[in-house]
């Protein structure tokens, strides 16, 4: 079926939507952005069919199947909301909303609805990625005991870098650990196959005044110069935490790293061997034994199948984030062109899972205490 994809959205990650799209063989119908006129000039760029003069209009077109969601934080619910109200089948960005409470219409939203509903946790698709997971369910690991690690970033180190997703309003109540701690919590349950369950969290503002974003897009900075304002959401945070399965881990996630570009660093200790990768890295996965250290490589040739699969090139072709992003979205094409999703499709149960977790970090933060994350009665609902 000639699936008729639609973005909302056409900055930084938008665009890579639309060429993940395009190779999973959909129609790239049209595009919406903050005003007709910058969705006309992306529709353009892009190629699109059209140019939506709303987000709205675009998620209620009749033309559509697919509507990727690409916006402001603030706006995955309304949009959400609206496009699976409207019977499309939905991919939306994380955070999938401001917290958990939103988060929780929208699994409902999408539950018995027959409409497939994802979100971009596309860290799971790295071949390496899934290398790890295998070791771990196949017991080769043992018994994980520690799971530890950073996601660091340096894109917001100086008063002058600015972002919508500084604004609370925007951008949520938790800024660095929705963002990307969001990130690193669900590869670490993903790999793992253990849940947080207990955290105990320090956030940070360092830099208490920016100036002013208007129209600044992600990852870029003008230097400063605009208008100075305070900042209510934090730039970096230090979490522990428990999980079901009896380990203990650490997390530190900041935006204001120094020289630190994407820095995903995931490891996970077990009884038998530690694994760790690091996203800047991912062509390989370390994997310690006592008495000797292995790098797995990303080679069809020698990973685990399900890890192979994921590998479209020979060993020491690289493959790198954008091609995370088609196997992604050409698994959540398949699954709705097919009826049946991958079951390691990122769902908004698992968006659902990150809003609690950030809840639980922000209130633990706010009342200086280990704070327990709810338990997963929504996990097995939507898919
Ligand atoms: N999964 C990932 O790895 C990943 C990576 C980056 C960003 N994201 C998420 O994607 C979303 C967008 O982030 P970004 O970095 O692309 O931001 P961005 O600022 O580069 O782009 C946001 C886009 O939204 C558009 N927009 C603003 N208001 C709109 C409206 N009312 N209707 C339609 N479009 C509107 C803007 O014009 C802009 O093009 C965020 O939720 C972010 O968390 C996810």
């Amino acid at each position: 079926m000639g699936l008729h994809a639609a973005i909302a959205g056409t900055g930084f990650i938008g665009r890579v939507h639309a060429r993940s799209a395009r190779l999973a063989g959909a129609e790239l119908a049209g595009v919406a952005a903050s005003s007709p006129e910058s969705a006309r000039a992306a529709a353009a760029e892009l190629g699109a069919d059209r140019a939506f003069d709303s987000a709205e209009e675009l998620v209620r077109d009749p033309e559509v199947d697919v509507v990727h969601i690409c916006t402001p934080n603030n706006l995955h619910v309304p949009l959400a909301e609206a496009a699976l109200a409207a019977g499309k089948h939905v991919i939306c960005e994380k955070p999938l909303a401001l917290d958990a409470e939103g988060a929780q219409r929208l699994v409902d939203a999408a539950a018995g609805s027959g409409l497939k509903a994802a979100v971009p946790f596309v860290y799971r698709f790295y071949p390496t990625v899934r290398e790890a997971r295998e070791r771990v369910a196949a017991g080769e690991t043992g018994a994980l005991r520690l799971l530890h690690g950073t996601y660091l970033q340096d894109w917001l180190l100086r008063p002058g870098d600015d972002n919508w997703r500084v604004d609370e309003r925007l951008g949520g109540p938790s800024r660095a650990f929705a963002d990307i701690g969001s990130h690193w919590c669900d590869l670490a349950e993903f790999v793992s196959g253990h849940r947080i369950t207990r955290v105990s969290a320090r956030l940070l503002t360092a830099v208490p005044e920016r100036s002013s974003a208007a129209g600044r897009k992600a990852f870029e900075s003008d230097g400063g110069g605009g208008e100075a304002r305070p900042v209510s959401t934090e730039d970096a945070a230090v979490v522990q935490f428990e999980t079901d399965a009896g380990a203990i881990g650490s997390l530190v996630i900041s935006q204001i790293s120094a020289g630190r570009k994407n820095r995903l660093w995931i490891e996970l200790d077990g009884a038998e061997e530690t694994l760790a990768f690091d996203q800047e890295h991912p062509e390989e996965l370390w994997c310690g034994r006592r008495e000797t250290e292995t790098i797995i490589r990303r080679d069809p040739a020698t990973l685990s199948p399900p890890a192979a699969r994921l590998a479209f090139l020979p060993g020491g072709h690289p493959q790198g984030y954008a091609d995370c992003f088609d196997a992604f979205v050409a698994d959540f094409y398949e699954g709705v062109r097919s009826g049946s999703p991958a079951a390691e499709m990122p769902t908004f149960s698992d968006g659902l899972r990150a809003a609690m977790v950030t809840d639980a970090v922000l209130t633990s933060s706010r009342e200086e205490r280990w704070v327990e994350v709810p338990g997963p009665r929504e996990r097995a609902v939507a898919k």
